[in-house]
């Protein structure tokens, strides 16, 4: 199968500047990326940038004297076509049917799914008029983008500004896929948990979180409902999950248990500690005059054990196991003794990588995968869910 095309519509504002950073991420995740400019666009950023970081000619001309008939060649060579920003002149044009120009005629030739972005002054985006349009064009099937709120650069505060590059990159993500768990309600938890010793030290592990923010990121792309309840690292939250921050494994149990009940599917990839100290020490702990420090330590609960005896009918869980050594035995362990739909095991060397190499184990199959990057195993990992 040949790339998908991804053709950004850019129009006059501000923010045109955020498209550059939008088309070589795209670019650079193996899409053929095509930019439309209109002439206001032009006028806040070069084609010239766009033309040297996708490797593809701008298109601004409706007649331009070519062989190909500009608008049509491009409808049907899009996937996705997302117009970003999206300025008050061009949504009123779109709701409107209006078709002066390459972007505005390549919208009514498209079939593919289009995205919108609007972005503009605060008052502006308020108007009655604005707003009336806005909601035409959902009515049209456009997929609107709501504007960030913010600092604009007309030096107003207000909601208008476009979304930064990643998140504008995740919605085009979703929108090219099809929603196969829609209606799903997907707990997944994440990372490491951190167990005080005192107010300045903690007792925790090398969870990266990459693989749980992967499957929760991959999820939301497929349409279901997604919480992720992660532990303390340094990664953004998806945009479009339910998202909780916990500290400890008490704090994560506690928050899994208000959840859970009402999850059609949960996937357990946090390295959760199984010890916390047994005291946590209002004040740092002085070296005085010791010669070491004897660390007590006390379980912490096994969640997932917990979330396996209670299973309701049709909840799905789904356990990692990160073994040392005899995995597929002590993984296989894990999945009856925790009554498991599914378990994943992974190596020590998966906890601080980009990089995964797993063998799913359910009740009567074991299959290994090859090694791949967190991302394309997430994919995997909710393929394999749906033959649950
Ligand atoms: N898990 C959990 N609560 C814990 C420990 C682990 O819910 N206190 C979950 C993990 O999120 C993972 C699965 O149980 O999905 C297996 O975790 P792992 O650390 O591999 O195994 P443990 O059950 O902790 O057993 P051991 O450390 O003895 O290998």
């Amino acid at each position: 199968m040949g790339k998908k095309q991804i053709t950004l519509g850019i129009t006059g504002g501000v923010a045109a500047y955020k498209m550059i950073q939008v088309a070589s991420d795209l670019t650079k995740s193996n899409f053929n990326v095509k930019v439309v400019m209109t002439k206001s666009a032009a006028e806040f950023v070069t084609p010239l940038t766009f033309e040297a970081l996708t490797g593809n000619k701008v298109e601004m001309e409706l007649f331009a004297r070519d062989t190909e008939i500009k608008h049509i060649e491009l409808a049907r060579e899009t996937d996705l076509l997302i117009i970003a920003p999206a300025t008050a002149n061009i949504i009123g044009k779109i709701a409107h049917g209006l078709a002066d120009d390459l972007l505005t005629t390549l919208v009514l030739a498209s079939r593919c799914p289009v995205l919108a972005a609007p972005a503009m002054n605060v008052y502006m985006y308020n108007k009655p008029v604005v707003q009336e349009n806005i909601k035409q064009l959902k009515n049209l099937g456009v997929e609107i983008i709501e504007p960030d709120s913010g600092y604009l650069a007309c030096g107003d505060q207000g909601t208008g500004r476009l979304p930064e590059p990643a998140v504008l990159h995740e919605y085009i993500l979703k929108a090219l896929t099809p929603a196969s768990l829609s209606g799903k309600k997907i707990l997944v938890s994440a990372g490491p948990t951190r167990e005080p010793l005192d107010p300045v030290r903690f007792i925790s592990n090398y969870s990266s979180g990459k693989m749980g923010y992967a499957l929760a990121r991959n999820a939301v792309y497929r349409g279901a409902e997604v919480t992720l309840v992660s532990g303390p690292i340094g990664l953004t939250p998806p945009a479009g999950v339910k998202f909780y921050a916990v500290e400890t494994a008490v704090d994560m149990e506690e928050t899994i248990d208000e959840l859970a009940e009402r999850q059609d599917i949960i996937i357990m990839a946090a390295a959760i500690s199984d010890f916390r100290p047994e005291v946590r020490e209002k004040k740092k702990i002085k070296k005085e005059d010791r010669t070491g420090l004897t660390l007590s330590l006390k379980s912490n609960p096994d969640i997932l054990k917990k979330l396996g005896k209670q299973k309701g009918e049709n909840q799905k869980l789904i356990g990692f196991a990160l073994e040392t050594e005899d995995a597929i035995n002590n993984a296989r362990g894990k999945l009856n003794n925790k009554n498991l739909d599914l378990i994943i095991a992974n190596s020590v060397s998966a906890l601080n990588s980009d990089l995964n190499q797993v063998t799913f184990i359910s009740k009567n199959e074991l299959e290994k995968l090859e090694t791949m990057d967190k991302n394309e195993l997430a994919g995997k990992i909710l393929d394999r869910l749906s033959r649950l």
